[in-house]
């Protein structure tokens, strides 16, 4: 009886490590088999540490070969509502002679345009965008037409690129939805607006059963959501203005302190 339980003694203290050894080569692999599966999974793009809200959303844009006349043909088209009431969104933009003007994803030009007709000689049009070619076009296009206060700026994805306190008026139409890092490109506009400067956002309605299928797709979140956001970067809703328009709103936000949370405040209209 003795000698037989030596007997299992000594199996156990021979096969058992043998066994350990082997589960653990098991353990290793599954993990580097979880782990290569992991690496084969698309990974969210990120910069500066904020991950992209929409990864691919501008995916065309960037495209070197976009072809720019497909989408003139797309933005500045009456059946699309804010090229449609394009000059009623210019004077709701308040914007002066000599001001210095933001035309954030500027696309095509079309408001860069119109804004360079109203500040004149005194004052600038910056049209930037993260898309090259859509600037090569407002470049070539402002050459042709004289327009002598426009520069094109070729922005970052999390960035706007202009220097402090160098603009009155910050212009973004049919874009915020498109920021995928909504956090640093607002805090980058904070940053390049004057302190008495505004900040004009016109998007989508987003309302469920009202708005059409593609623009619920398309559009990451609605009016409240991106007025939270933008009033948590540092601004507050001056007015809402109601210029007619049904399948987008337009927003005009005064520059507050940095970051200040701030309580919803009602929205004049
Ligand atoms: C739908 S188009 C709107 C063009 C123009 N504002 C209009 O209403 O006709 C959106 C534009 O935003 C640009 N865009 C996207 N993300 C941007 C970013 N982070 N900074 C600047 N421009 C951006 C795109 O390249 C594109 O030109």
């Amino acid at each position: 009886m003795q000698v037989k339980a030596m007997r299992l003694a000594m199996l156990l203290v021979l096969v058992l490590p043998v066994c350990l050894i082997a589960q653990s080569k098991t353990d290793s692999k599954s993990a580097n088999q979880q782990e290569s599966k992991k690496g084969k999974q698309k990974q969210t793009p990120t910069r500066d540490s904020e991950k992209s809200v929409k990864p691919g959303i501008n995916k065309n844009f960037i495209d070197p070969n976009l072809d720019v006349d497909r989408y003139v043909k797309r933005f500045e088209v009456e059946s699309r509502e804010v090229y449609l009431l394009r000059e009623r969104i210019l004077s709701a933009c308040e914007i002066k002679k000599g001001d210095r003007v933001a035309d954030i994803g500027a696309g095509t030009g079309l408001f860069t345009s119109m804004f360079s007709t109203v500040v004149g000689d005194q004052g600038w049009v910056y049209a930037i965008d993260i898309s090259p070619r859509f600037l090569q076009h407002i470049n070539k296009q402002a050459t042709k037409l004289k327009m002598n206060n426009i520069t094109g700026v070729l922005c970052a994805e999390n960035s706007i690129n202009l220097p402090p306190n160098s603009v009155d008026v910050i212009f973004v139409c049919d874009t915020y939805h498109h920021f995928e890092y909504p956090k640093s490109t607002l805090a980058s506009m904070h940053r390049a607006l004057k302190d008495d400067g505004h900040l004009i956002v016109i998007d989508f309605e987003r309302i469920k059963g009202k708005t059409r299928e593609w623009t619920m797709r398309h559009v990451r979140a609605g009016k409240e959501v991106f007025r939270r956001e933008i009033e948590e970067a540092g601004f507050a809703v001056a007015k809402e203005k109601k210029i007619g328009l049904r399948e987008n709103y337009f927003l005009k936000f005064r520059k507050t302190s940095k970051s200040q949370k701030r309580k919803p405040e009602q929205i004049k209209k």
